[in-house]
């Protein structure tokens, strides 16, 4: 257990304790229990793993007295829609920096962004260069709602701060109690999968599972970039993190790994195979899966065990992240396989 008292203020937005469910058919055919904990379950229009990290970041907003929070992501961001909506639970107006092809001529209103523009936010369109000088642009917009007398809260990419990690350090708790009910107190090892988009997510995983000393095993598959890249950016923030609330361990990085090699054609770009895999799991078990996380993330877990199905040992919890709102401006693609 974690002590209370360690846990920074936050404001409760997400439904928890989300429920861990046996893939009864799906375990039988890979010939390993695989277990969803269902995080898609954390709301409806304010739903995914989003939530779980804007409890403390939003807090934090709050307390530091802001009016409105600024974030950043592709323009059919989960992060940005969770929060766009949580920001008006929190009495906090949002600006969103959305990522697209062509600023001139935004993506049409669909997913996401329908949701987005329905609670209100301001949106900044940019090039996918300009993004990659993001700081730049979160800094030139939060002078400017200065410059009008606002309050504004940065909150970057995915909510991948050490703060926000927080979420996933709580849900790790959450999962381990799940499991004793399953095991009793001496919890069997567990591999836990999740989808890797700014790493937030795997970090507060992996903190969280040291913190728990169960024989619990956090595994990230990239859906973005490489293992490099993501193995610099989650040890940074398990670095802040051990700085800020854990300063006797400030040298110990959690173990966890990035299962990398299922990236196919890109971020937010899906190949056949993965559409096919997300569809034949909706017949297998009535689990929708989105195409940008939790679908190549799932993709990339079932393909490892076609090749060994005992690789990640003898229990898998796979994390659904949500997301489900990036399945539809795709709908086209999956014409011809429904
Ligand atoms: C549905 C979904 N799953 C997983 C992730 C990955 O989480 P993280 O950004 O914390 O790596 C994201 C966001 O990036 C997401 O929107």
């Amino acid at each position: 257990m974690i002590p209370a008292d360690l846990f920074p203020p936050r404001i409760q937005l997400a439904n928890t304790p989300t429920p861990l469910q046996k893939m009864e058919r799906l375990s039988r055919q890979a010939g390993v229990k695989i277990f969803f904990k269902r995080d898609d379950f954390t709301g409806s229009e304010l739903s995914g793993n989003k939530i779980r990290k804007l409890e403390y970041l939003l807090a934090d907003a709050v307390a530091k007295g802001a009016d409105t929070v600024i974030t950043c992501g592709g323009a059919q961001s989960n992060h940005c829609r969770a929060t766009a909506l949580a920001a008006v639970r929190a009495g906090l107006a949002s600006l969103l920096i959305l990522r697209t092809g062509d600023p001139a001529n935004p993506p049409q209103l669909s997913g996401n962004i329908l949701l987005d523009c329905l609670a209100g936010s301001e949106i900044v369109w940019i090039t996918p260069e300009q993004y990659r000088a993001r700081e730049e642009i979160f800094e030139r917009e939060a002078q400017r709602l200065r410059s009008e007398g606002r309050k504004p809260f940065i909150i970057p990419e995915g909510g991948s701060t050490a703060l926000g990690a927080w979420g996933y350090v709580a849900e790790m708790e959450e999962l381990v109690a799940d499991l004793k009910r399953l095991d009793g107190d001496d919890v069997k090892p567990t591999t836990v999968v999740c989808a890797t988009g700014s790493g937030g997510t795997t970090a507060g995983l992996a903190i969280g599972a040291r913190l728990s000393g169960a024989a619990i095993r956090v595994l990230g598959v990239n859906v973005c970039d490489d293992r490099e890249y993501f193995v610099a950016i989650i040890d940074a923030i398990c670095r802040q993190f051990n700085q800020t609330w854990l300063p006797g361990e400030s040298a110990e990085i959690p173990a966890y790994d990035i299962v990398d090699g299922y990236v196919g054609r890109g971020y937010a770009q899906s190949q056949p195979e993965e559409l096919a895999a997300i569809r034949d799991l909706v017949r297998l078990e009535g689990v929708v899966l989105d195409p940008v996380y939790t679908g190549k993330a799932y993709f990339g877990m079932m393909a490892e065990l076609a090749k060994n199905p005992k690789i990640f040992g003898e229990r898998i919890v796979f994390i659904h992240t949500g997301g489900l709102f990036g399945l539809f401006p795709i709908a086209d693609q999956f014409a011809d396989i429904v």
